[in-house]
């Protein structure tokens, strides 16, 4: 059976390095994985991803929670339901809409959790949670130019951040928090902890 392993968080905390080394761990452990991103990884998902960070277009919060979901809907009834390597890891997954659009933007969050249902996502057998001050990961994220969602602010990324907290505290066996602003060896070896819990 195929594991899905989600990675969850605010710019600049580290996701994409992380997802990298436990993806390392898992090859060299003998077992297959594969990576992938949202909004994208479909070609179709990928379209969208432009749409939704990279045009000048100043969207309602209610297209941008739409759009998520017209890629995340690819995304499940494509790579993720045909997977056939031992783990998929995620870098974001519908955590991020219940934290970004719903927490973040203000959106129903009824209504963002009857779409996750409608779409049949699937539950993640594991959640990380990078935690990190936003202050603190927009100076990482500094050299970067900023995309349409990451030019918010900074109480935008509050109500994000305590959305997240607040998500994990709802979902303790799921969602493991982990402080982001330790050394990635540190963090590394807290994410294979709970990898290595898994059933
Ligand atoms: P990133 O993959 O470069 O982090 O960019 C994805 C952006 O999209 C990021 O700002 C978070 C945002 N996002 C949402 O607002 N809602 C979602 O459901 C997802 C998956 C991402």
């Amino acid at each position: 059976m195929m594991k899905l392993i989600t990675f969850e968080g605010i710019e600049g905390v580290g996701k994409s390095t992380q997802i990298q080394m436990l993806n390392d761990h898992i090859l060299k452990s003998g077992f297959t994985s594969s990576i992938i991103r949202e909004p994208g990884s479909t070609p179709f998902g990928e379209d969208v991803r432009n749409l939704l960070l990279n045009s000048d277009h100043d969207i309602s919060a209610e297209a941008e929670l739409l759009l998520m979901f017209a890629s995340r809907a690819e995304l499940v009834q494509t790579s993720l339901q045909e997977s056939h390597t031992d783990y998929i890891l995620c870098d974001r997954f519908y955590d991020a809409s219940i934290a970004y659009q719903g927490y973040g933007r203000g959106l129903d969050l009824d209504l963002i959790n009857q779409l996750i249902i409608n779409i049949k996502c699937p539950l993640p057998d594991l959640t990380i949670l990078l935690d990190l001050e936003p202050h603190k990961g927009f100076e990482r994220k500094a050299e970067d130019k900023m995309d349409r969602i990451e030019s918010a602010g900074i109480d935008f990324f509050t109500r994000v951040r305590n959305g997240y907290l607040t998500q994990a505290k709802q979902n303790t066996k799921r969602i493991k928090v982990i402080d982001a602003s330790q050394d990635i060896t540190s963090i590394s070896n807290e994410i294979l902890l709970h990898f290595n819990s898994l059933p």
